[in-house]
């Protein structure tokens, strides 16, 4: 693996100065400079919150862990990095550079995070200074020109051979995990012993992952976002949520499955509805479609499996008009991934900047932008038994059309996601998720 990415970074990094060339271009600067970052102390405290990287640092280098660096481009120029190994016996040190990214940049090695200003451009007025206020070291303050931001952001989108080699890892390491998640609560495991199994065959810690797990059982498959793990196991494990990923040099995946215990047999039925209708809006990940478009029609989609299934008595139209959908599938159908796992860019109207607006009545839909090859998106559908929106839809006059009963039944399964990290192609998307599941 380490072969081929050597192979493909010369490529990566050739797009990234190119498209750093255009970015200041417009901005009107000369240099480009990105703070990795420093780490944010806990207040009254001496302990720091889990460093995060500048997605911008980590796009250039396959490194994560590198606080007080930066990097310095100046068109026609080598990059330079500037790399922070301080004397320091209180906790690790940065590892030296090595790998084959290391041939491509000057490096200069300082032992104080000061020391930078000596490697950074002389005239600050020309630089656009990529990070977070934090990183500032004297007048080398992060300005993060729009332009300039507005412009590599549009193009982050379009990920490079080398960033869709980073993301199949991401993905493998991630399915192999939900493999180890899923034999563990087909043991009857708690929550807590599920995400310690995770945790086990994916080989991270929390804070390497690149978001918090999601581990959810029975009618806790219905909070969106649950990230309390019980302790207890419950007293029968009839349903299970489980939306968590894996990071590989700074890149995500981002991956939900959802199960039913063998005695579950009509929650099952609505998860391989659900999981039918996700495949077939991966399908549509293609050049051209609007992601927006792809969303409203997802919830056509899932309105229909809801009358199918006799959990409502209307036309799927008249459910997605009248708000209905909205009550089981209340989220997105998903978002761009990348460096960040909710990547940047998805509202973005061109590389200059402005906003494609959400289609009105979904105001958590994370991406309307249309499908271009190369760009990476999840494509997760969900429906859920929510007792705060169902409240709601019993106050509707739409009410009379749902089937309380069999809604009301269901409330102990929580819900159903399923989530793929789908790269478009020219053709035909390529499922990461699916991919790395068949191969593992
Ligand atoms: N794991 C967060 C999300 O699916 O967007
Ligand atoms: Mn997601
Ligand atoms: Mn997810």
């Amino acid at each position: 693996m380490t072969d081929l990415l050597a192979k493909l970074y010369p490529d990566h990094l050739a797009a990234l100065k190119q498209r750093s060339d255009a970015a200041l271009a417009r901005g009107g600067h000369d240099h480009l400079v990105i703070a990795a970052g420093q780490p944010r102390i806990q207040f009254l405290d001496d302990r720091p919150y889990p460093f995060a990287v500048n997605p911008h640092f980590k796009h250039w280098l396959p490194v994560t862990k590198a606080p007080g660096s930066w990097i310095v481009y100046t068109p026609g120029q080598r990059p330079k990095l500037v790399y922070l190994q301080p004397h320091d016996y209180w906790h690790v040190v940065p590892d030296a550079p090595a790998g084959y990214w290391v041939e491509h940049f000057e490096i200069a090695i300082i032992r104080e995070a000061d020391e930078a200003k000596a490697h950074l451009p002389k005239d600050i007025a020309r630089c656009a200074i990529i990070g977070e206020d934090s990183a500032a070291i004297g007048e080398y303050l992060p300005n993060n020109p729009e332009s300039v931001l507005n412009y590599l952001h549009w193009h982050r989108a379009y990920k490079t051979d080398y960033e869709l080699g980073m993301m199949r890892v991401a993905s493998k390491l991630g399915v192999r995990a939900h493999r180890a998640a899923e034999a563990a609560f087909r043991n009857g495991a708690s929550e807590y012993d599920i995400n310690t199994a995770y945790l086990n065959a994916v080989h991270e810690t929390e804070n390497e992952l690149p978001y918090t797990n999601i581990i959810a059982l029975n009618q806790h498959g219905a909070v969106l976002h649950y990230m309390d793990l019980n302790r207890a196991p419950p007293a029968h494990s009839n349903s299970f949520v489980i939306d968590a990923g894996a990071s590989f040099h700074g890149y995500a995946s981002d991956i939900t499955r959802t199960y039913a215990a063998k005695q579950a047999g009509e929650f099952q039925a609505l998860i391989d509805a659900v999981d039918s209708a996700q495949k077939s809006f991966v399908e549509k990940v293609q050049k051209g479609t609007n992601y927006a478009d792809l969303h409203l029609h997802a919830h056509h989609a899932l309105a229909g499996i809801l009358r199918d299934q006799g959990f409502i008595r209307m036309s799927a139209e008249a459910a997605v008009a009248s708000g209905v959908s909205s009550a089981f599938f209340p989220h997105g159908l998903g978002h761009p991934i990348g460096l960040q796992v909710h990547d940047v860019g998805g509202f973005q109207k061109d590389e200059g900047g402005g906003t494609i607006a959400k289609p009105p009545g979904h105001p958590y839909l994370r991406m309307t932008r249309t499908l271009e090859p190369r760009m990476v998106v999840t494509i997760e559908p969900g429906l859920y038994f929510i007792d705060m929106l169902l409240a709601e839809l019993k106050a509707k006059p739409e009410a009379k059309d749902v089937a309380w009963d069999k809604v009301d039944y269901f409330r102990q399964y929580g819900g159903i996601r399923i989530e793929d990290d789908v790269a478009c192609g020219e053709t035909m998307p390529e499922n990461l998720t699916r991919d790395a599941f068949s191969a593992v």
